[in-house]
C-alpha cells in the first residue's frame, strides 16, 4: 500500500506524512531527504555548485541511502543520519538545483520504489502520485496559505512566535522556492486537494487517515 502526500515547500507533507504513518503502522518515506541529501553530499565534496553535473550528482549518490527505522526511513550520508545539515539554509537554497536534474530524479525515484517493495508506506514529495506511484490507490495534494506556510515552518525552526517581519522574509523565500519546484510540483486528477490553512495538524492527519482505512476497505479495482 502506498499513500502518495504532495504538494508545495513546507505545506506540512512530511510532519503530517510521519504522523499518519504511525497511526496506520506504516512507514513514512520523505522523498525530499534524498534530494537534500544528495544536495549535502555535494557540498561536502566541495565543488562549488555551478560546477555541479548530472555525473558528480550520480557520483555523490553512492554515499546517500535510506534506512528503515520503526516508523520511518531515514536518509543518511556516508552511513549517519545528518537531518541538522540537511534542513539547513544552506541545502535549503541548493536543493532545487539538483531536484531539476533528471538522473537526480531518477535516482531518488528508485530509493523511493525500493523502500516501498517491502513495506507499506507514506511517501510525500512534490511528484509522488504522478511520476513515482501513479497507480497508488491514495493521493493527497496539501497546500496552505504561503504566509500560513511560512509561520508554521519558522515556529518549528524557531521554537517560538516569529514576527510579522521574520514572515514576511521566509514567504518570499518559501514563494522563491515554489516557483523553482513548480514543474515537479503536479497534483495528480486523481489526488484529494487539501487545503490545510485553517485546519489543525491534528484535523489534516484524521482526515487522511479516514481516507486511507476508506481505500483499504474499497474491494480491488473499485
Ligand atoms: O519540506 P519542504 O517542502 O521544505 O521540502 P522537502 O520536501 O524537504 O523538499 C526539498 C526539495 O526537494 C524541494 O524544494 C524540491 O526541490 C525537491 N523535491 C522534489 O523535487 N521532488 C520531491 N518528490 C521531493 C522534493
Amino acid at each position: 500500500m502506498v499513500i502518495a502526500i504532495d504538494g508545495p515547500a513546507a505545506s506540512g507533507k512530511s510532519s503530517t506524512a510521519q504522523w499518519v504513518a504511525e497511526e496506520l503502522g506504516y512507514q513514512h518515506v520523505d522523498s525530499g531527504s534524498l534530494y537534500r541529501a544528495l544536495t549535502a553530499a555535494l557540498l561536502r565534496q566541495g565543488a562549488p555548485p555551478e560546477r555541479w553535473t548530472a555525473g558528480s550528482m550520480l557520483a555523490q549518490a553512492g554515499r546517500v541511502a535510506l534506512r528503515p527505522a520503526r516508523t520511518a526511513f531515514t536518509a543518511l550520508i556516508d552511513g549517519a543520519p545528518a537531518d541538522e545539515e540537511i534542513r539547513g539554509g544552506l541545502v535549503t537554497s541548493l536543493v532545487s538545483l539538483v531536484a531539476r536534474v533528471p538522473e537526480a530524479r531518477q535516482w531518488v525515484n528508485a530509493r523511493v520504489r525500493e523502500a516501498a517493495a517491502s513495506h507499506d508506506v507514506v511517501v510525500d514529495g512534490r511528484d509522488i502520485g504522478t511520476t513515482v506511484f501513479p497507480d497508488a490507490p491514495l493521493k493527497i495534494f496539501l497546500v496552505a496559505d504561503p504566509w500560513e506556510r511560512a509561520r508554521r515552518r519558522l515556529t518549528q525552526r524557531l521554537g517560538r512566535r516569529p514576527t510579522d517581519d521574520e514572515i514576511a522574509a521566509e514567504t518570499d523565500i518559501l514563494v522563491q522556492r515554489d516557483a523553482r519546484d513548480a514543474t515537479q510540483t503536479v497534483q495528480a486528477k486523481d489526488a484529494v486537494l487539501l487545503d490545510t490553512t485553517y485546519l489543525t495538524q491534528a484535523e489534516q492527519v484524521e482526515r487522511i487517515v479516514a481516507l486511507a482505512r476508506a481505500v483499504s476497505q474499497r474491494p480491488s479495482g473499485s
